[in-house]
């Protein structure tokens, strides 16, 4: 049986819907500044990194993961963070070329190294190669996994030590296997790296 709901209940609920819409940025600027403020007292380390290609010099708090600075500090929110606890691959960023869990790693250890994350994928405005590959294949569904995917297939086409410019289909598949994503999209990703890749088998 359908149940009526009289029109000003309806009215009531979709106001009270708007309401907790229209506050979710107010949250958002507060969590921000809570996460960018620094405590007093807490050991803090000066680091050289170079991000997506600028050399930066930076005061972190030796607590703080790689992407708490990547994403809290450096405003730089492509980079996700699914886990928090090396479980997912949301959060890959390149460093020095090689594929690695940021929300694993200390900032603290980035000293003298270089970073890319997603960010620094696209060059003068144009998407690189893999992303429009990515996009071609309708390989982002929500998206949230996304940033991390293209990160490992970079580093399986491009730069890490173990690289592979034109894997077979398997090969894709294990390198990308510590990089889930929760809408099951891993046909069409792994299908948007053959094709960046050359489509080898
Ligand atoms: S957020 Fe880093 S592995 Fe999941
Ligand atoms: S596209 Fe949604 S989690 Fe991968």
């Amino acid at each position: 049986m359908t149940k009526k709901i009289s029109r000003r209940r309806f009215v009531e609920g979709t106001s009270a819907g708007i309401v907790a819409v229209a506050t979710v940025p107010a949250v958002k600027a507060q969590q921000k500044a809570a996460a960018a403020a620094t405590l007093p007292g807490v050991p803090k380390t000066t680091i050289r990194i170079n991000v997506n290609g600028v050399d930066r010099r930076v005061e972190v708090e030796d607590r703080w993961t790689l992407v708490e600075l990547l994403r809290d500090h450096l405003d730089l929110t492509g980079t996700k963070i699914g886990c928090d606890r090396g479980e997912c691959g949301a959060c890959t960023v390149l460093v020095d070329g090689t594929p690695l869990y940021s929300c694993s790693q200390l900032a603290v250890w980035m000293n003298g190294r270089s970073i890319q994350t997603v960010e620094g994928l696209a060059k003068n405005g144009k998407l690189d190669p893999l992303q429009e590959a990515f996009i071609q294949h309708d390989a982002p569904q929500c998206g949230y996994c996304t940033s991390g995917q293209l990160m490992i297939a970079k580093a399986l086409l491009v730069s890490y030590e173990k690289k592979n410019a034109r894997p077979t289909r398997d090969e894709v598949r294990a390198a990308m296997t510590g990089n889930l994503c929760r809408c099951s999209n891993y046909n069409h990703y792994v299908e948007a790296v053959m094709a960046a890749g050359g489509e080898n088998a």
